[in-house]
This record gives C-alpha cells, sequence and structure tokens, in this order.
C-alpha cells in the first residue's frame, strides 16, 4: 500500500490549442468579439461576481417561474449559476450552454469534488452568434446574463431570436445585464469609458443593458418588464460595495492590456484612471453606482 495516492493528472488546455491565445498574460478566447480573459483567475471573479449579483438580487433569477422542467443558461461561465438553479429545481434539467467547458481541471486544482456536477445539470458547447444546439420550444426558461460584452449590437436580434425559438410557450426569457456608471469619479468613469471605446472597437455596445426589455418584446415576448438595482460601487456602499467595487478593479486589470493595445489610452494613463478609481473607491463620501437591469418576457404562443 502505498504511503501517498499518485495526485491526480491535471489536464490543462494547451496554449497551443487555437481556441485559445495568451494576450497580457491571461488566456483569452480567439476569433470572438468577447474581450474578457477565459482562465482561472476569471472563473474565480465570475464566482465572486456571481455571489455579488445573488445577494444584490436576493436571488438567482427574477421571472416568475412555476416549477420549470428545464432550464438554460446561455454563456455559463463559472456554471455557478446554473448549478444553484439545479439545486433549487431538483427536478429540472439544466443546461449550461458556453463556448467550452467549465475547466474541471481547474476545479481539481481548488480540491477534490468541485468537479462533481449534480446529475440533472449538463454542460453543451455552444456559440450564441451561431445558433443555440437545441430544437425549438425545449425550454422552461432561458436565462442569459452579462454576455453585453460578447455580443455585437448588430447580432443582438438574432441572440434574442434564438433565445425565445428554444423557449416554450409559456416559457421564460430572462437577460441581466449591467449599465453605464452613475454618479462616479473621474477614476471610475473614465476608466469604464476606455471599456466603451474598447468593445466598440468589436462592433460591441457596452451601453445598452438598460435596453433589454426593449429587445425582449422586439422579439416576440409579452408581459416584458425590466427591473433595475443600483449597486454602490466603493466603501460607501458597505460589504456590496466594496465587493462590487473589487469586482470593478478585477475587470480592469483584465481588459488593460486590451485597451493600451488598441492605443485607446497610454499604459501610464490607464494605470493613473485605475489608481484614482480605487482611491475613490476606498474613499466613503463617493457616490458612484453601477445600474443593473434583469429584464424578462414569456412566450406566448
Ligand atoms: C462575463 S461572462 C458571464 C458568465 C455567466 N453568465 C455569469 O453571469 O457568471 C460571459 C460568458 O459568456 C461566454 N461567451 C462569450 N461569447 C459567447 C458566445 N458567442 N457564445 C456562448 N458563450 C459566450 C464566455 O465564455 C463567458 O463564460
Amino acid at each position: 500500500m502505498p504511503l501517498f495516492r499518485r495526485r491526480p493528472r491535471i489536464v490543462t488546455d494547451s496554449v497551443s490549442d487555437r481556441r485559445f491565445f495568451v494576450f497580457g498574460g491571461r488566456r483569452h478566447l480567439a476569433a470572438l468579439p468577447y474581450p474578457l480573459p477565459k482562465d482561472l483567475a476569471e472563473i474565480n471573479r465570475l464566482d465572486f461576481q456571481h455571489y455579488l449579483l445573488r445577494t444584490g438580487l436576493r436571488g438567482n433569477y427574477a421571472a416568475p417561474l412555476q416549477n420549470p422542467t428545464s432550464i438554460l443558461d446561455v454563456g455559463c461561465g463559472s456554471s455557478r449559476w446554473a448549478l444553484e438553479v439545479a439545486s433549487i429545481f431538483p427536478s429540472a434539467n439544466v443546461v449550461g450552454l458556453d463556448l467550452v467547458p467549465p475547466a474541471v481541471s481547474d476545479a481539481q486544482l481548488l480540491g477534490n469534488g468541485l468537479e462533481r456536477r449534480p446529475d440533472n445539470y449538463s454542460f453543451t458547447a455552444g456559440n450564441i452568434l451561431e445558433g443555440l444546439p437545441f430544437a425549438d420550444r425545449s425550454f422552461d426558461f432561458v436565462h442569459q446574463r452579462l454576455l453585453i460584452t460578447a455580443i455585437p449590437k448588430e447580432r443582438w436580434p438574432y441572440v434574442v431570436q434564438e433565445l425565445v425559438r428554444v423557449t416554450r410557450p409559456g416559457g421564460w426569457v430572462e437577460l441581466a445585464e449591467c449599465g453605464v456608471p452613475e454618479d462616479g469619479g473621474p477614476g471610475y468613469t473614465g476608466l469604464w469609458n476606455t471599456w466603451i471605446q474598447f468593445c466598440a472597437k468589436r462592433g460591441v455596445d457596452f451601453t445598452i443593458g438598460h435596453t433589454t426589455a426593449d429587445m425582449l418584446r422586439a422579439g416576440g415576448m409579452s408581459h416584458a418588464s425590466r427591473h433595475m438595482l443600483r449597486f454602490p460601487m466603493g466603501a460607501h456602499g458597505g460589504h456590496v460595495g466594496r465587493m462590487s467595487a473589487t469586482d470593478c478593479l478585477a475587470v480592469g486589470s483584465a481588459l488593460r492590456a486590451g485597451v493600451i493595445g488598441q492605443n485607446i489610452m497610454s499604459a501610464e494613463e490607464y494605470d493613473r484612471l485605475y489608481a484614482l478609481a480605487q482611491s475613490e473607491f476606498a474613499d466613503p463620501r463617493g457616490k458612484g453606482v453601477l445600474p443593473f437591469y434583469v429584464s424578462y418576457g414569456q412566450r406566448l404562443a
């Protein structure tokens, strides 16, 4: 009997894998508008952000669901949302869709057992910009959160059409997206503006989060409604404010190389704005907020 068990082999995605490229020291998905990294640090940020959103929203969804039997999460990221919803609705089949599977190898790094998934959860690879790999009317609830930087502005009608197509009559589609900073200082606001410019260069409008209910209506959904929350950014917002600021600064680090690489701003100027945002967030007299919009609508026929 060996004293030590052999450590599990950790299968990491090779950097020579053509789906990825390394830029600014972070692994990214290749050939897509989506600008954020796809690596372990980003999985951790998405999980952190998930807990922040769940706290702020006081739950994982807003639509008036009644015992859904099939649920789809488009752009599921770390799958944290889908895994929790699979526990909330144990008799529902919950499918997480993303371009690449959540890295089981990364979960192995975090500890034994984290790669286990509930039996009613499964992952499907897919690209929402190329259509969903599901039959018409497959799901009671279709959820999509924070894909605003992944979808070029002119592709939104097609994306909503796909979400509606796979929803059953009587089912719901829910979109959750952030807005743009309000009442922030020059650091927070200035930093965010560089991300708006960076996204624009990729055909993405990072300012349209407030229009998601209109998009659902345009896609034929009934009873479409929009709910807005204002996340305080920084010390003035207590625990949630500090979490929101931490998340925002993590995004700032993740997008730094892209903003500089696109000549939107020099490294020195970006770092100056970043440091300014840090001090604004630390100031309890700060007032910055980030609106967050949750919209849902029902497919009637
Ligand atoms: C900001 S993360 C949000 C993840 C998750 N929805 C959440 O709220 O935690 C965006 C996710 O969308 C995925 N994504 C980007 N472009 C996509 C596409 N064209 N089709 C499917 N997923 C995409 C990314 O891989 C990433 O996991």
